[in-house]
């Protein structure tokens, strides 16, 4: 059971919007597994998304380019397995939503009915809005993605503040409005200026979720694994370290280790 929240209602894509309307903010977290999930949702987490961060800190790719369409519904099924009260959204991996939107609707209909998830999220804005449309179309909530895409860090070529010069700017802001009249219920920001997304939570009326985009965002999202201290050698101006589990774990391993080696582990009481 929650125990950071009181209202212990099914989190909905109305529901976020209203949150946002009532000035409450959204907290978002990403999960690839059940029994993370599970932890995250019993927290009272608004909104889980099992993000194409997998590929990173799951299975240790560079980029989130690698990741399929099948590893994503296995991490969804997972996770909506677990999920009782958060909205869980799933990324739609790399090369399955930008050939046309034919195939965007079909491959976003099999991630929703093979992982039961609540919605979707893809990156990008007027390149990708007849798909989003599709999507929608078809009954399907989206969440939209600009900013710092990683899909797209070939093109980048680098990790670095996205929309700071104004051409960048102005196209994020007209991506974001186009997302918010084609029917998306909420957008991510990441890595951009503050200021440039305080202004686009200012204009839109569905939620703004930033990650590295300042504190005038309608909610936050951070990978898991980052802000609970798994990882390392990952440190990002944005990210706020709320445990150091990396250590808390190797010390644990560590002891266990000694045990078996001592042959401390299993005790008499720990056998049949
Ligand atoms: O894949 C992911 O974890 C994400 C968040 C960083 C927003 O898209």
């Amino acid at each position: 059971m929650g125990y950071l929240v009181e209202d212990q209602r099914k989190v909905t894509t109305h529901r976020l919007i209203q949150m946002k309307q009532e000035g409450k903010k959204i907290a978002m977290l990403t999960s690839y597994d059940y029994t993370t999930a599970q932890i995250v949702d019993n927290a009272g987490m608004d909104v889980i998304l099992v993000g194409d961060s997998a590929s990173n800190v799951m299975a240790g790719n560079v980029t989130t380019l690698p990741m399929t369409l099948d590893q994503m519904i296995y991490h969804a099924t997972a996770v909506v397995r677990a999920t009782k009260r958060a909205l869980v959204v799933c990324d739609m991996p790399f090369g399955t939503y930008q050939v046309n939107p034919t195939e965007g609707v079909t491959n976003a209909i099999k991630i929703m009915q093979s992982s039961s998830c609540d919605a979707l999220k893809l990156e990008g804005g007027v390149e990708i809005i007849d798909t989003v449309r599709k999507i929608l179309d078809a009954g399907i909530p989206v969440m939209g993605h600009l900013g710092l895409t990683p899909q797209s860090i070939n093109k980048f070529g680098t990790y670095t503040v996205r929309a700071k010069e104004e051409a960048e700017a102005n196209k994020l802001i007209s991506d974001a409005h186009a997302l918010e009249d084609a029917g998306c219920f909420a957008i991510v920001l990441e890595k951009i200026p503050a200021s440039l997304a305080a202004r686009v939570t200012a204009e839109l009326k569905i939620p703004v979720i930033g990650i590295g985009a300042g504190g005038a965002c309608d909610g936050q999202v951070l990978v898991v694994t980052d802000m609970l201290g798994m990882s390392q050698g990952f440190s990002p101006k944005f990210l706020r370290r709320y445990a150091d589990l990396h250590s808390i774990m190797t010390e644990a391993i560590g002891n266990y280790i000694t045990d078996v080696k001592s042959c401390d582990f299993p005790n008499e009481n720990e056998q049949y």
